[in-house]
């Protein structure tokens, strides 16, 4: 049975915008990304909406639902009630290109800021061996579908424009301690991730991990984990020295 939702979306640009009303059909088992392309197909044909897979794998479709950050094609209708106004607006911590889209380059740059995945020099292609239970503690954070909504919602960020130059943001941090963890990556991780990439802003709110629509555990186990590693390089003179020698 089909009924008539109210959607309140953000429309506008780089310039400003607002919010615009509308009334929409809406049907049984049908998100709210089924809804926008509906309001695109009846009445608004220029509405901007960042989308690809509508399955929850590519994590285009981020956008904000009544305030909150979400995927689009992940958020069921069914889990409003059918006078709730549904308000769509963008990632408030992105700057607007159109409507629903915002501009993520941050988060490309981001990653191109932290150092790639780095061998034992000698070690060649076919030669990496490593035990399955190291495999496994990094394996959660490869569910990672980049969608930025943890970097959306982390309030050094949302908050704080001027912290954008020095804080890699919950994702990225995550990348860094999936490194550490990595039983071949000789690389520095620990004090750059502290000095360079801004490990220290993050004081433990778990927004991050609220919002992560892939349920990874992004505080407890990266962020946390990882600054008590960065924590004993710099007040352990003895783990110090270990870390040195042996490498974990
Ligand atoms: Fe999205 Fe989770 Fe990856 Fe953050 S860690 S970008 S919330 S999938
Ligand atoms: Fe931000 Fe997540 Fe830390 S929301 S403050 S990175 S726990
Ligand atoms: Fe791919 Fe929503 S369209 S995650």
């Amino acid at each position: 049975m089909g009924y008539d939702a109210r959607f309140r979306v953000w429309r506008g640009d780089t310039e400003g915008g607002g919010l615009q009303d509308f009334t929409v059909l809406a049907n049984d088992g049908e998100v709210v990304l089924d809804i926008i392309h509906r309001l695109q197909a009846t009445q608004a044909p220029d509405l901007a909406v960042r989308w690809n897979c509508k399955a929850g794998k590519c994590g285009s479709c981020s956008a904000e639902v009544n305030g909150r950050p979400k995927l689009l094609c992940m958020t069921r209708m069914s889990t409003f009630t059918e006078d709730e106004i549904i308000t769509v607006t963008p990632l408030r911590t992105f700057p607007v290109i159109r409507d629903l889209v915002t501009d993520v380059s941050f988060n490309y740059e981001k990653a191109r800021e932290i150092q790639a995945f780095t061998p034992p020099p000698g070690l060649g292609p076919g030669e990496y061996r490593m035990k399955q239970v190291d495999v496994q503690r990094s394996q959660e954070f490869r569910k990672c579908i980049e969608c930025f909504l943890c970097q959306n919602v982390c309030h050094v960020v949302r908050d704080h424009e001027e912290n954008k130059q020095a804080f890699a943001g919950p994702r990225y941090l995550m990348r860094i301690a999936e490194l550490d963890m990595h039983p071949l990556d000789v690389a520095e991780r620990r004090e750059t991730a502290q000095n360079e990439h801004g490990l220290g802003f993050c004081n433990i709110t778990k927004c991050c991990t609220e919002v992560c629509p892939e349920n990874i555990k992004i505080t407890d186990n990266a962020l946390i984990p990882m600054k008590e590693r960065v924590a004993d390089r710099k007040y352990d003179p003895l783990v110090w020295l270990g870390n040195k020698l042996f490498r974990r």
